[in-house]
């Protein structure tokens, strides 16, 4: 892993793999670029692909402010310039997808195309604001621990959470390691998110949304809401949250073809 200190003093720890056409891809709540660990090698040979830690979560920093999604994107706008990269897709996964629509929205000049994987448009609604209080609280008072046990049943199909007892394990190390900060100010941002719907119907690049058929979290059918002919819908049968972790193979050929498409 490299890191960079950026212009907003946050230190973002990231992969940096590969050469040519860049491609970023963006984990989820409490989770880490280790995510994305069987995708890399499979991208990294057509691409350069950069996967940070956002802030709060793996070796990257945790500042004690609220981490709005726009606040996140702008990690990333300054993650890249320092890079030396113009114009990116971004692959974001849910909580990573919420920051990557809110990129598109702030700075469309340097999007190349939007992948928004098991993630949403849409925002909390009343009832799911209230769950992020409560996850806020029982972070606060009992660590990430407590909470992470109650989410990992919810991010994995039935099926892999039987049979792949390893992959989920390794879903419960990266979740334990999320500073409980970190968590929480993750948590308040995602509260505060607005409706991107629109955003991402306008976008002037392709995109493409990934659902789980057993998604537990967020249901293909929100993960679908925009609509236009530039956005292209794939849904993978057996995943759940995670198809980075429990299906790479079937989440990988979408990717590439749209990938494609964007450079
Ligand atoms: C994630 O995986 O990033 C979260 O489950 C998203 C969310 O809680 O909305």
């Amino acid at each position: 892993m490299e890191n960079q200190k950026l212009s907003n003093q946050v230190k973002l720890s990231y992969e940096d793999r590969g050469s040519g056409n860049a491609v970023v891809l963006l984990h989820g709540f409490c989770g880490s670029s280790q995510y994305w660990k069987e995708i890399i090698p499979l991208l990294e040979t057509a691409y350069r692909v950069i996967v940070p830690d956002l802030r709060g979560h793996g070796a990257s920093s945790v500042p004690d402010e609220p981490y709005l999604m726009e606040t996140i994107a702008t990690d990333i706008a300054l993650l890249l310039d320092k890079l030396g990269i113009d114009k990116a897709v971004l692959c974001g996964h849910s909580m990573g997808g919420y920051a990557a629509s809110a990129f598109a929205g702030a700075y469309p000049n340097k999007l190349a195309g939007l992948s928004l994987i098991h993630s949403t448009t849409l925002p909390d609604d009343e009832g799911g604001k209230q769950k992020r209080t409560e996850a806020m609280e029982l972070i606060r008072k009992e660590g990430v621990a407590p909470f992470v046990e109650g989410l990992i049943p919810k991010l994995f199909a039935d099926q892999t959470l039987q049979i792949n007892k390893a992959i989920v394990q390794q879903a419960v190390d990266i979740g334990n390691n999320t500073p409980p900060l970190g968590a929480i100010r993750s948590a308040e941002g995602m509260r505060e998110r607005i409706d991107r719907t629109l955003i991402v119907e306008k976008l002037q690049v392709p995109v493409l949304l990934v659902a789980g058929s057993k998604d537990k979290v967020i249901s293909p059918d929100k993960t679908f809401t925009p609509q236009g002919a530039h956005i292209h819908k794939h849904k993978i049968e057996k995943a759940g949250h995670m198809s980075m972790m429990e299906c790479p193979d079937e989440l990988i050929e979408p990717l590439k073809t749209f990938l494609a498409q964007c450079y």
